[in-house]
């Protein structure tokens, strides 16, 4: 009877004591690091859009918890993302960082170490990420996901020498070195790989040059963001009447920017994780919500990012029963699987790392708009670079 007492004291004490904290302990703060401003800010808003819907469509309250989402602006800067991330975690007390771009999301990943909180990447494309901290999931692609099913195809497919552009940065050398590899392996020659500053970038004297090489194929990586810029200048230089075939990582034709990039993309063969016209009911309700709420702008692949990052941060809470531990936390996202707008999608509990369909896409002019029409499916399709790694070991 005694004992009861006493229990029943200590219960009624430590409810008055989380009552009396209510604001610290009931609110989980999230906090995203995006380009919102700078050369790829589109990447920020639709990331930010994305993140944003899925708390309106999913109330802010799970498991007992209300999710604070605070979105910073890094413009792209890793030291700027660096600073806002330590800002987070000492004043604002998040419990998930989210973010960024390959430089941001790796110039956060000590800290998310450090503070052992979880890193979850919405944008980045580079098979590295993930191994820098054991605090990283990630939600978004890598960019050998979807460049090796296409060296692939375009070895099959009537490709026999290809000029590689790419920008020159991170997930670029990997688009391209995971192309040329596919390709090569399937009897292709890779004539030259041709790369662009990613800052500013002016590719007219780049294609000049891929253009002298006289290839029957063109394989290019731009960044979201830059698929409008790049698409104008290859239309210039005339070379969407050269007769060379135009492929990518879905990229060079993002949902962002393909309405307004003219009838001279129609025909691009790319490869990707989403596409706007993804013909499922959850897609359609999706594409419609996110149009709705952002002055009629097409959802893309990086949106989604923001979108699933969300789920899979109030599906890891759920199961912690709202325990904000990092490393439980972290031991929650392992192995999660759900269907998202791009198709069933889940997080490999070995590497932490995005295990999803890549698409192969075509665009076309459907109902008076410029599409990347699905045409062939990869299933759970894993990052190339470390099944061959694991393969090694
Ligand atoms: C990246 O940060 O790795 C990244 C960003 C935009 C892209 C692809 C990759 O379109």
């Amino acid at each position: 009877m005694r004992h009861c007492l006493i229990g029943a004291f200590a219960t009624s004490a430590a409810v008055v004591f989380a009552a009396g904290t209510v604001t610290a302990q009931d609110t989980v703060n999230v906090g995203f690091i995006l380009p919102m401003t700078g050369p790829v800010a589109s990447v920020g808003k639709q990331v930010s859009a994305g993140a944003q819907l899925y708390v309106q469509q999913h109330g802010n309250s799970v498991a007992g918890k209300n999710i604070e989402l605070l979105i910073r602006d890094d413009s792209g800067v890793p030291d700027v993302a660096k600073r806002i991330a330590q800002e987070f975690l000492v004043n604002d007390k998040v419990a998930i960082l989210g973010g960024g771009l390959t430089p941001s999301a790796l110039a956060m990943a000590p800290l998310a170490t450090e503070a052992k909180v979880p890193e979850v990447v919405v944008i980045s494309g580079t098979s590295i990420v993930t191994e820098r901290s054991p605090y990283i999931v990630r939600v978004s692609f890598t960019l050998g996901q979807s460049s090796g099913i296409l060296g692939d195809w375009a070895a099959k497919n009537g490709s026999k020498r290809t000029v590689v552009i790419q920008s020159d940065w991170a997930p670029g050398a990997e688009a391209a070195a995971v192309f040329s590899d596919h390709f090569k392996k399937g009897g292709g020659e890779i004539l030259d790989v041709v790369k662009v500053p990613l800052a500013n970038p002016d590719f007219a004297p780049f294609l000049q040059r891929a253009r002298d090489l006289n290839p029957d194929t063109l394989f290019v990586f731009v960044p979201a963001s830059q698929a409008g810029t790049f698409a104008k200048q290859f239309v210039e230089r005339g070379l969407d009447k050269s007769g060379i075939k135009l492929i990518g990582p879905g990229d060079i034709t993002d949902d962002n920017d393909l309405p307004y990039m003219g009838d001279q993309m129609i025909g691009t063969i790319t490869a990707l994780n989403y596409s706007a016209s993804h013909n499922s009911a959850m897609n359609k309700a999706y594409v419609a919500a996110f149009k709705k709420a952002n002055d009629g702008l097409r959802p893309n692949f990086i949106s989604l990012g923001g979108y699933d990052g969300m789920h899979l941060i109030y599906e890891a809470l759920k199961k912690t029963n709202g325990s904000t531990n990092g490393a439980n936390l972290i031991e929650a996202m392992k192995g999660l699987a759900w269907e998202s707008p791009r198709g069933p999608m889940s997080i490999d509990p070995e590497t932490r790392d995005v295990v999803q369909n890549i698409y192969l896409r075509k665009v076309e002019k459907i109902e008076g708009e410029l599409y990347n029409n699905e045409f062939a499916t990869f299933e759970a399709v894993k990052d190339p670079l470390k099944e061959a790694k694991r393969v090694a070991n």
